[in-house]
């Protein structure tokens, strides 16, 4: 049976969100630290998976943020470093998302989020984005210990949802999950919403590419 598995930070949520929350702090700079908020915090991943040492993606984003304003010299008080962390699990969800799940639902396609996030966090957000009545069930890479793209959560996935390897999919914006999942044999789907961001030259290529959530339901309904 068909299953896919959504990418959660970027692909069902913006994270691009907080812009308007930063805005009150630093003005004109929120997209441009938005953006490196958003690059450190996945950099923060990679480097303690790959180090061994799991500091969980709270951390990795705390840690991303407190950074982001010392590197372009914001001065965030740390109670209103507390409520942008806050605000990230009330992030919302992008406009195609709703779309896109409603159709699936109704064709009785098999829905999970699979994320980097913390379970709490997810569930938090994902409630919030009202999005959790579409899904069979959310899986976190947390009880792995390590992150995207470590083949490690991809084979949790596979076994959390019961589904078999060939009938997994992965539906993501971020190349470097997309690459992830294909590298393990699972089939992926990258959703390119901004023709400006372009996929990796590697081996390892999406299995179709669509621009937006809702063409899903060309692919599976
Ligand atoms: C996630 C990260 C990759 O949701 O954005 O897993």
């Amino acid at each position: 049976m068909t299953t896919l598995a959504f990418d959660v930070y970027g692909t069902l949520i913006d994270t691009a969100g907080v812009t308007t929350a930063l805005r009150q702090h630093v003005g004109d700079n929120a997209v441009t630290f938005s953006n490196l908020w958003r690059q450190k915090q996945l950099e923060y991943t990679w480097r303690y998976g790959l180090m061994g040492h799991y500091q969980d993606f709270n951390i990795c984003t705390q840690q991303a943020l407190a950074y982001c304003c010392d590197q372009l010299e914001c001065d965030i008080s740390l109670a209103d470093q507390k409520t942008l962390m806050d605000g990230y699990l009330e992030l919302p969800a992008f406009n195609d998302v709703m779309d896109g799940l409603e159709a699936l639902k109704s064709a009785g396609i098999e829905m999970y989020a699979f994320s980097n996030g913390r379970p709490t966090d997810l569930s938090a957000l994902l409630d919030h984005a009202q999005i959790t009545p579409y899904l069979s069930g959310v899986v976190s890479v947390h009880p792995k210990q390590t992150f995207k793209p470590n083949p490690v959560v991809y084979q949790h996935f596979v076994d959390s949802s019961g589904a078999s390897r060939e009938d997994c999919w992965l539906v993501s914006s971020n190349g470097f999950d997309v690459c992830g999942a294909v590298s393990v044999d699972m089939k992926a789907i990258w959703i390119q919403r901004n023709n400006a961001v372009k996929f990796d030259h590697w081996t390892q290529r999406p299995t179709k590419v669509i621009d937006s959530f809702s063409k899903l339901k060309n692919i599976f309904v």
